[in-house]
């Protein structure tokens, strides 16, 4: 008789969920069964993929780009992109130096991959985005976390990085703006940052899925504030920035012997992404200035809500974040641990949010809740929120 066994490393991204997911799991499971859930806990823009982009990609479909295409990605990209890079550095960037994945996730595998093997330490700063505990568990890396602090409002710290570094230490990982934080690093920041992994022979990795989310200020990519560009590899796509999460759209950028590896691995992993949906990539990445600001916009709006809600509301409070689709909620006066408050206010309210225990141990004392839903749904569930704690802090509950 035949008795399935598999390999360890599909073992490990087979694990359960755990905890924290199991209150979205539940979530999800009574919207199935008809009850009114607002979903505060999704990173997924609630806005359609913008309509010119739409009827670009009908017509490449329609004069047959549906073959294979190079494995690094294709010109078009490519050199569209390096242009971008080019515009906003002080280095000039080449389409050799830009590789094509299928979203942000597969290129941050693919650089992991060609970077690190089994067992090499690696800097996270927390709290960190979840989507990489599958990663680097798959690729079996030790992460070092580097806790940013919560009374700071979680802001990028580059001495908390300095100091979670080690002599072991092959690679930091940063993201900026943050999920779930939603801070940015100053070019200073990111400019000394990238000196010091460099003097160390450290590679220096920046996923800025969210670059085009921001609200205090413009973002400036790794790639423009470093001095040097060999130990640094920046990670970008156009999940957020265009609500194209579906399309798996990403990139990577890096220098030289890098650069070559990915396509490398990229072509002996993926081999080369849909060409209709590069040759729409490009196009929107070249037409995007009206519907990017929109959404931008729409995004910074839907923050002054939350946090103006939110800070009206006893017991709990929260900072304007710079950036990004989250806004981190402190609960700390109402609840002992995020995750008995998540499940408490879904059962209360039909309110999903994501405890904070799923960043790390320094978000335990926050839920976040997402900005990808509009106005409505956010204030219907404020109002929820707001009753509830109400009707709690009274002691009828
Ligand atoms: C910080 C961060 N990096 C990467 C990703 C993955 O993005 P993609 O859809 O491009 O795989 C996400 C998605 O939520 C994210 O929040």
């Amino acid at each position: 008789m035949f008795k399935p066994s598999f390999s360890k490393r599909s073992d490990i991204v087979s694990r359960p969920g755990g905890e924290v997911w199991a209150v979205s799991d539940r979530a999800r499971e009574r919207a199935d069964a008809g009850d009114d859930i607002i979903f505060l806990c999704v990173g997924d823009p609630n806005f359609d993929t913008p309509e010119p982009i739409l009827d670009y990609v009908r017509a490449r479909l329609g004069v047959g780009r549906t073959h294979y295409s190079p494995a690094a990605g294709e010109p078009v990209l490519r050199s569209a992109i390096a242009a971008i890079e080019t515009r906003v550095s002080p280095h000039p960037c080449s389409a050799d130096d830009v590789i094509i994945f299928p979203g942000g996730t597969n290129a941050i595998y693919s650089v992991l991959s060609c970077l690190l093997d089994p067992g090499d330490k690696l800097v996270i700063p927390e709290p960190m985005y979840i989507g990489y505990v599958g990663i680097v568990d798959a690729l079996q890396l030790q992460v070092q976390p580097a806790a940013f602090s919560a009374a700071e409002n979680f802001r990028f710290d580059i001495e908390v990085i300095k100091a979670a570094i080690t002599d072991e230490t092959r690679a930091v990982m940063i993201n900026t703006p943050g999920n779930p934080s939603g801070a940015m690093a100053t070019p200073e920041q990111l400019r000394e940052l990238a000196a010091y992994c460099r003097e160390r022979g450290i590679w220096l990795i920046s996923d800025e899925v969210y670059s085009m989310i921001t609200f205090a200020r413009r973002h400036t990519t790794l790639r423009a504030a470093a001095e040097h560009l060999d130990n640094i590899v920046v990670i970008d796509g156009l999940s957020k920035s265009h609500a194209m999460s579906g399309w798996r759209l990403g990139w990577a950028v890096a220098e030289g012997p890098l650069a070559e590896r990915l396509a490398d691995f990229g072509g002996a992993t993926i081999f080369g992404c849909p060409q209709f949906i590069q040759d729409a990539a490009a196009f929107a990445l070249e037409f995007d200035r009206y519907f990017v600001e929109e959404m931008r916009s729409a995004y910074e709006a839907r923050r002054d809500l939350v946090v103006q809600r939110v800070n009206r509301i006893p017991g709990i409070r929260c900072e304007a974040p710079e950036a990004g689709m989250f806004v981190m909620v402190d609960i700390s006066q109402v609840a002992d641990s995020s995750l008995a408050f998540a499940e408490e206010l879904l059962d209360a309210t039909g309110v999903s949010v994501l405890p904070g225990e799923a960043f790390g141990p320094g978000a335990a004392r926050h839920v976040r809740v997402t900005l990808a839903t509009s106005e409505i749904e956010l204030s219907r569930a404020l109002d929820r929120i707001e009753a509830f704690l109400s009707v709690r802090a009274s002691g009828a509950a």
